[in-house]
């Protein structure tokens, strides 16, 4: 197993990664830390409850705490709503939740930024723990503190920075995550490569065949990997006021696909393949990066199963994805700012004043 702190201050806090953890007495002894004596407020989506149950169990019996309650909601991003977070509020309230009440949030993205913001907000505050089981949880959304939920107009439109006490990250969970949510996560995973790390986009070149068989050794390197460059960031800019968008590449153009596709089209990873396709493609066109950066990512991406283009079957137009691109939350000031590789392993951000070449690399990978 491995552990990766969150250098944060008075809110450091430790990621925990292996296959088994509630063998290993470092993690036996992490959770004693946090939860012992206390009680646990059990947040899971439906999916997860039918999949996870003993080991939920197990967590919290080790830990020498008791569980007061489980608090359970449908699975999906549509759950990720201000009347989900009220019905956890009510349920807590009704079951005498306190502020020695530790949430333990145990599911996804969705649980995580669900369970995450209730965590946040109740009582002004009680403690959490984060128990990713996607590897996109994993990788991305239990590390780093942001929670919230989603409104009609957008997605994470209200939320809060919001660190836990502890991630569980428990790899056995992995085995049985349905082959798209895996691929979602490697999306992320080849980003971090891309935007930091030579050596570990190199290893998922020579792995791109084992990495979705979640051979042991190679998932929990790369795994911890992942989550280590991540700490690294937050800790350098825990309130996104800049070097943390470089987390964004391929986002802009993968949120606007999103969007426009009515979220249901694309999964986030497969809009991300193809929005990290884009970005690639305008750092060549403007002459930041060598024609070898997009091809190679192009061909790690499809080894992975992942897409680098959009199907002709969806009805989007370079216009219109820039016309949703400019409406992302990221954009301030109206300005269009991108994360572009300069070469693999490092990135710049950069402000596109000319939206021409914008609109070509988008036309280029259309249909
Ligand atoms: N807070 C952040 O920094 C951050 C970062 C990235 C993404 N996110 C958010 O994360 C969400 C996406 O997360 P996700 O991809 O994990 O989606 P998700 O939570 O919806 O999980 C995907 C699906 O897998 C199921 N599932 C979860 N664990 C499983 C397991 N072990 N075996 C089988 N099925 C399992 C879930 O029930 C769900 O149906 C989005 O809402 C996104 O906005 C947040
Ligand atoms: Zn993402």
């Amino acid at each position: 197993m491995k552990t990766i702190s969150v250098r944060l201050g008075k809110q450091h806090y430790d990621i925990l990664i292996g296959w088994n953890l509630l063998r290993e007495d470092v993690a036996r002894s992490a959770l004693r830390q946090h939860l012992k004596g206390r009680r646990a407020e059990i947040v899971r989506d439906t999916n997860v409850k039918a999949i996870e149950g003993t080991d939920v169990f197990g967590i919290v019996t080790h830990a020498e705490a008791a569980i007061i309650g489980y608090a359970d909601f449908p699975a999906g991003e549509a759950s990720k709503t201000l009347a989900t977070v009220e019905t956890l509020y009510r349920n807590a309230a009704s079951r005498g939740v306190d502020r020695q009440t530790v949430v333990l949030a145990l599911g996804g993205g969705v649980v995580g930024d669900v369970a995450g913001f209730f965590a946040a907000t109740f009582l002004r505050g009680i403690g959490l723990v984060q128990v990713p089981t996607t590897l996109l949880a994993l990788v991305d959304s239990s590390v780093g503190g942001k929670v919230g939920v989603d409104l009609p107009e957008g997605k994470n439109l209200v939320g809060a920075f919001y660190q836990p006490l502890l991630v569980l990250g428990n790899l056995s969970f992995l085995r049985t995550l349905p082959a798209r949510e895996l691929r979602c996560g490697l999306a992320e995973v080849v980003k971090y490569g891309v935007i930091l790390d030579a050596d570990l986009f190199a290893t998922l070149e020579q792995q791109a065949n084992a990495l979705p068989r979640l051979e042991p050794q190679l998932t929990e390197d790369v795994v911890a990997r992942c989550c280590q460059l991540k700490a690294d960031i937050v800790a350098e800019d825990p309130h996104e006021k800049g070097r943390r968008a470089i987390l964004n590449y391929g986002h802009t153009f993968g949120h606007a696909l999103e969007t426009l596709s009515g979220y249901t089209r694309f999964s986030h990873g497969e809009a991300v393949a193809i929005g990290m396709g884009m970005a690639a493609d305008l750092a060549v066109k403007l002459g930041r990066a060598a024609p070898d950066v997009a091809i190679r990512q192009d061909r790690l991406l499809e080894q992975l199963g992942l897409p680098a283009r959009v199907p002709p079957d969806v009805q989007v137009t370079p216009d219109s994805i820039l016309q949703a691109m400019y409406r992302d939350k990221k954009v301030s000031g109206g300005k269009l700012r991108l994360v572009l590789p300069s070469t693999i392993g490092a990135v710049a951000v950069v402000e596109c004043q000319d939206t021409q070449p914008v609109l070509d690399v988008i036309g280029g990978r259309l249909g």
